[in-house]
């Protein structure tokens, strides 16, 4: 039996780059080569497209990327509905109109993206005009869980808990600076946190505790997006977090984890290099299980379930919380549609265990089925209204010459 053609996609135009690097070459080394031959395609971060086994390889984008490794090849996707093809892309010999060659072929690709430009639905709708089954949320989905904004107004018409917020435009912000932090000291009281709408891995989050942080903190907010998230702050918050992996109806929560911060912002640093960077969110200090509690656990796993379906997730994601130690209230801090190193550190602590490579398989499984289930549709309703539509103008030239 042919293996099938595995795509991991990584890397694009995104603050959260180098993280999805490690999170893909993780990934990369745990694919069971018995079932899969791997295609590593690398966005870098200018936006081109390339393949070729370097790409597997951590050494291959430090201290910057080697584009002109031997077996690194220059691509484009083609968009043609289920051709999967990846295109030699040989600018010199295109313009001559030859050149062109098929360098693989996606059976089915695994984004392994984090942030803009691939965890937030952009790539995830080519991925849907190119018909091939992808082991991600889906549009929709992928973009409410990017969108911190959009995501909290979701939650709470969903009923779910979330901290009271205020959202704020750069435009309002360049116009009159001293209007919107009035605004937001009318809205909620100090301290605050301040996040850029579209961002991760603690990127541009600051915390706010009077006028002048406050007006810091959005100016670095701001140099990151168009929208800004005002929140108010839970006072030194347990932070927990918990996967889910799934589709439709087969969804699994994973063990709960309990990241050390000492109840202060998590940051980049924190999240990533502590443990020396070589493992993405891997690396990060935590207890697991987190010491919760049976009931709070249970609501943290059953809530992460209920937000997985409501977003029609699939694949993996990670929802992560904050519990006020003062009051035990829960409330939902994000939810990541690819989380850091696709939370493999959970899974092989779950009960039942799933290894990496299980963790893979179950992830194409869900790929392949949404696939299948989406062929289901009829997306070829006909009907005779074009014989009888009759437009102005001669042959659809709207306002030509009489
Ligand atoms: N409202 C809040 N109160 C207290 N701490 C917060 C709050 N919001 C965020 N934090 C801290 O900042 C970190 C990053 O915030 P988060 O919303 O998860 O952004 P990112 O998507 O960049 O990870 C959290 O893990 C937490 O440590
Ligand atoms: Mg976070």
């Amino acid at each position: 039996m042919n293996k099938l053609q595995l795509g991991v996609i990584f890397g694009s135009r995104s603050c959260e780059h180098e993280v999805s690097v490690i999170s893909a070459v993780q990934l990369m080394r745990h694919v069971d080569r018995e079932k899969y031959d791997v295609i590593p395609v690398y966005i870098s971060q200018e936006g081109a497209w390339y393949t070729g086994s370097p790409l597997m390889e951590i050494g291959t984008y430090a201290p910057a990327f080697k584009a002109d490794l031997p077996g690194i090849t220059r691509v484009q996707p083609d968009v043609t509905a289920r051709s999967g093809a990846l295109i030699g892309y040989d600018r010199g010999s295109l313009l001559r109109g030859g050149g062109r060659s098929i360098v693989a072929r996606l059976d089915c690709a695994i984004p392994v993206m984090h942030g803009l430009h691939g965890e937030d639905g952009s790539l995830q709708g080519l991925l849907e005009l190119m018909d091939i089954p992808y082991a991600s949320t889906g549009v929709a989905g992928s973009a409410i869980a990017m969108d911190k904004i959009m995501m909290k107004q979701c939650f709470r018409g969903m009923g779910f808990p979330v901290l009271k917020d205020l959202a704020l435009t750069r435009s309002a912000w360049k116009k009159d600076a001293v209007e919107v932090i009035k605004r937001v000291e009318a809205a909620l009281p100090y301290p605050l946190y301040v996040k850029p709408a579209n961002l991760g891995s603690s990127i541009g989050v600051s915390r706010a505790e009077d006028f002048q942080s406050l007006s810091d903190a959005l100016e670095l907010a701001f140099s990151y997006d168009r929208r800004v998230l005002v929140e108010e702050a839970v006072n030194k918050p347990i932070e927990v977090n918990c996967a889910v992996l799934g589709f439709d109806d087969e969804v699994m929560p994973s063990v709960v984890e309990m990241p050390v911060t000492g109840g202060e912002l998590l940051d980049f640093e924190g999240k990533y290099l502590r443990g020396g960077g070589a493992k993405g969110m891997a690396s990060l200090s935590r207890v697991v299980p987190a010491p919760i509690g049976q009931a709070l656990t249970q609501r943290v796993r059953d809530l992460s379930c209920d937000i997985f379906r409501a977003l029609d997730c699939k694949g993996v994601i990670r929802v992560d919380y904050m519990i006020d130690p003062a009051t035990d209230q829960l409330t939902i801090t994000e939810i990541n549609a690819i989380p850091g190193s696709l939370a493999f550190y959970l899974w092989d602590k779950s009960d039942p265990v799933i290894t990496y490579p299980r963790l893979i398989d179950h992830m194409v499984t869900c790929a392949l089925r949404a696939w299948e289930e989406k062929e289901e549709n009829n997306l070829a309703f006909k009907s005779a209204i074009l014989k009888s539509v009759k437009l102005e103008g001669a042959k659809g030239t709207k306002g030509a010459k009489a």
